[in-house]
């Protein structure tokens, strides 16, 4: 039997989908059966105008998370002086490598970096609401919370910028799933590094689903701040530079501050099986909620692929580490899954109450009661000198609407 009928899952899963995931009762595919000809790392692109916005949110979701694994084989390797356990390293890093580019290419050549921005905010906002919903951490809770209003707020500064510079109407991307309304204002969000800083969480307290929830929200915030920064170049139009450039140092604090809360105790290869099964949970969850054929196919695919990587993980642990991990992540479930819906009703909510924080010593406070010595007072007075991008779009937006109307 191939390895994708192998891989993709009952149609019937698509009436009842499994609501839980049990890594150790898949199909895994052996790591020396998944390397592919060059030809199969690049995929047939999807059509913009017709793609359904949810799934272009699970290939840019898988995308950070991809690229997010890949460079922690690079940085993990580092620190290992163990040759054995390199080339094992450098295999997975391999196959992550072809992986990223699979996904990486079903992005199409006519669909302008502004437009995958879009998409990236909306992929965003709804991954942090299904996270904040399923966090059981309070304080994590309260830190999705917070930074949901930012990201909220930028999908409506870049619905701004693209309505005014290509003439594009957000609508069309969203398709009216995620709502297109202000946030916490950009400009407000520019705080000093030191503020960015949270309260780590212990491990050995923490859910599975918890670790899942950092991981995914580390890897979303870090891929868009790759992309924001690279796109600075792709313009020649000033504002369109500024805002990019200024999103893109938001996202690095939005990163900052998720790093902060993992637990810095984390062994190296715990942290690898981790990360593997990170991975393996968002395929899992993509396919359950997947209703494009090609698309079902490849998530079962790399589903497949992850759990191989899982597996190798955990065996790696236990060689290094001397931990039994298969005892360790024995009956190991994860109760609820990554999905996307409409949640005007959680923003609304969370927009009513939350507005106004801003994080003083790892914990979120009014502004208003904010002291006045607040670092990052004086740093947003700084980065906003010379004028704020996010604050103009909206301007030139409402000035042409008021054009417009007359
Ligand atoms: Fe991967
Ligand atoms: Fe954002
Ligand atoms: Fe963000
Ligand atoms: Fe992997």
């Amino acid at each position: 039997m191939e390895n994708d009928e192998i891989c993709v899952v009952a149609p019937n899963r698509l009436v009842t989908p499994l609501a839980e995931f049990l890594p150790l009762q898949q199909h895994a595919i052996p790591i020396d059966e998944q390397f592919k000809s060059l030809e199969e790392y690049i995929s047939a692109p999807y059509n913009k105008r017709t793609i359904d916005p949810y799934t272009r949110s699970r290939i840019l979701l898988l995308i950070s998370i991809e690229n997010y694994s890949m460079f922690a084989k690079y940085q993990m390797a580092r620190y290992i002086d163990d040759d054995a356990l390199k080339k094992h390293l450098s295999m997975i890093r391999r196959i992550e490598s072809m992986q990223l580019q699979r996904l990486i290419s079903l992005i199409p050549a006519d669909e302008s970096p502004i437009e995958t921005a879009i998409g990236f905010e909306q992929m965003v906002v709804d991954t942090t609401v299904n996270l904040a919903q399923n966090e059981a951490d309070d304080y994590f809770k309260q830190v999705l919370d917070f930074t949901l209003l930012e990201d909220l707020d930028h999908l409506y500064r870049f619905a701004m910028l693209y309505d005014i510079m290509e003439e594009g109407d957000a609508e069309h991307i969203t398709r009216g799933r995620t709502p297109i309304i202000k946030g916490r204002p950009t400009a407000l969000q520019h705080r000093h590094p030191m503020d960015e800083m949270r309260v780590h969480y212990d491990l050995e307290d923490t859910s599975l689903r918890t670790i899942m929830n950092y991981l995914t929200v580390v890897a979303a915030e870090r891929e868009k701040m790759l992309f924001y920064r690279d796109a600075v170049r792709l313009y020649s139009e000033q504002l369109i530079r500024r805002i990019f450039a200024e999103m893109a140092e938001i996202e690095g604090q939005h990163l900052s501050q998720y790093e902060s809360i993992g637990d810095p105790h984390i062994s190296p290869m715990n942290n690898l099986a981790l990360i593997e099964l990170n991975e393996a949970y968002n395929y899992f969850s993509a396919l359950q909620e997947e209703t494009e054929p090609l698309m079902r196919k490849l998530w079962g695919e790399l589903l497949c692929q992850e759990l191989g990587h899982f597996q190798l993980a955990l065996v790696l642990m236990e060689r290094v580490e001397g931990k039994n991990a298969t005892k360790l992540l024995d009956n190991v479930s994860i109760s609820s899954l990554i999905e996307f819906e409409p949640n005007l009703e959680y923003i609304e909510a969370v927009l009513a109450t939350k507005i106004d924080l801003q994080p003083y010593d790892g914990e979120f406070v009014p502004e208003d009661r904010l002291p006045s010595d607040w670092p990052s007072f004086k740093f947003r007075e700084i980065i906003n000198g010379r004028g704020s991008p996010s604050d103009e779009v909206e301007k030139r937006w409402e000035h042409n609407r008021s054009l417009h109307s007359i």
